[in-house]
């Protein structure tokens, strides 16, 4: 089985997903790592060279591919991984299909105020807010998560509510669902 992670970015897939793995005793994948691996490019060098649709269909073969080899690679049971999956990688129908079928997703819900202040100091890496002013960013935010919310949690078992929660307390949570 594999336990998947979705959430706005900077919503902190990445760093409960290491934590979680570690506690599970199992590999830990990141997403947009794998891509970067893949293509041999970084995030911000995908998205110039050839867009977010290009970056979206990667994303996509990357996603499938971990799921055909993680899902069939222990009992139906076990934890075969911990998958941190980029902030947009459900928008993608067959994303979204990939996720509800072939993993157990938690949605890792955050303020939106919280996620602000988060993405205000550590945007660099992230081509969607690169080049907006603090306003902009602070409005983009905003109307995406509103955007997504409902997908996020349509394709998860569970919302956990972040707030005011460790990194530990979070992947404890999960990892006794
Ligand atoms: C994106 C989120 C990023 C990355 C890309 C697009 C998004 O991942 O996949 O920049 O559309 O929300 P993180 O959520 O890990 O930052």
């Amino acid at each position: 089985m594999i336990i998947a992670l979705c959430g706005f970015m900077g919503a902190g897939k990445s760093t409960v997903g290491k934590y979680l793995a570690s506690l599970l005793c199992c590999e830990q994948i990141d997403l947009d790592a794998y891509i970067c691996k893949r293509e041999g490019k970084s995030v911000p060098e995908i998205f110039d060279a050839v867009g977010e649709t290009g970056f979206r269909a990667a994303e996509g073969e990357c996603l499938r591919e971990i799921v055909e080899r993680y899902s069939s690679a222990s009992s139906p049971d076990a934890v075969s991984c911990v998958l941190s999956l980029g902030g947009g990688a459900p928008l993608n129908p067959m994303c979204f299909d990939l996720i509800c079928k072939g993993t157990m997703c938690f949605y890792l819900k955050v303020p939106v105020e919280l996620l602000q202040t988060r993405l205000i100091k550590n945007h660099a890496q992230r081509p969607l807010l690169a080049g907006k002013s603090l306003q902009e960013l602070k409005a983009y935010v905003e109307e995406k998560v509103a955007q997504r919310e409902d997908i996020y949690r349509k394709c998860s078992k569970r919302v956990i509510d972040t707030a005011g929660k460790s990194i530990e307390q979070i992947a404890f949570e999960i990892a006794n669902f």
